[in-house]
């Protein structure tokens, strides 16, 4: 299963995603690694060296390749993606998820992301990820009535805002502490049952 992160705003949580769900994956015993279009920052490559996490291996086949791919904001425009490297991490995967804090305003702004996930890859399975939800400061109401005119699922799970998920970036799995563990096993059966 190929899952790629992509969002138009940065910032959005792609990358620290991209390492909880490796650290997940590895948990259940399954084989995963990460593939980083990122070139530029190269988060994700960075943060796999220090606990020796996984990069794709040329000619490895992997049960979860995690695809990451830098900030979108200037290569979308008029809803129209121009740099290749979304395009390509999308064409990929059989999913493609895209990450939003829970504001509504930022919310809206997935809807010209999913509208190019679709075109770009009519079979990809692609869901809004809510990242960064805080206890009580979720809007009342329901995601649904937030979304509204945006034609993506939400993932049914979303994941906290956390101190700990940041220091996965350095620690992977041992740094979480045990709800966030539980948490984020939540969020990887669900990310892994869209398939
Ligand atoms: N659930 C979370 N809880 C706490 N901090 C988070 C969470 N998700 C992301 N962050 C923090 O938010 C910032 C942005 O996250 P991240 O780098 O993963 O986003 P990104 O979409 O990969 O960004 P870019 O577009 O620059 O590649 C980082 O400082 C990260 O540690
Ligand atoms: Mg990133």
């Amino acid at each position: 299963m190929k899952i790629a992160l992509i969002a138009k705003k940065g910032g959005a949580g792609k990358t620290t995603i991209c390492i909880l769900l490796h650290e997940a994956f590895r948990q259940t015993g399954q084989t995963v690694a990460v593939r980083d279009y990122d070139r530029i920052q190269g988060s994700a490559l960075k943060s796999l060296s220090r606990f020796g996490g996984t990069a794709e291996q040329p000619g490895q086949a992997y049960d979860f390749l995690l695809i990451d791919t830098p900030p979108s904001l200037t290569m979308l425009s008029g809803g129209k993606l121009s740099a290749p490297v979304a395009a390509a991490a999308v064409a990929e995967a059989n999913v493609v998820l895209i990450p939003t804090s829970p504001s509504p305003f930022d919310i809206w702004e997935t809807e010209d992301t999913v509208q190019f996930v679709k075109r770009t890859n009519p079979n990809a399975v692609v869901r809004v990820v809510l990242n960064k939800t805080r206890a009580g400061t979720l809007l009342s109401g329901s995601v649904a009535e937030k979304l509204e005119g945006s034609s993506a699922p939400v993932l049914p799970v979303s994941l906290s805002e956390r101190q700990c998920y940041q220091h996965a970036g350095v620690g992977g799995w041992a740094a979480l502490d045990p709800r966030a563990r539980q948490e984020l096993l939540r969020f990887t059966v669900a990310v892994s049952s869209l398939k």
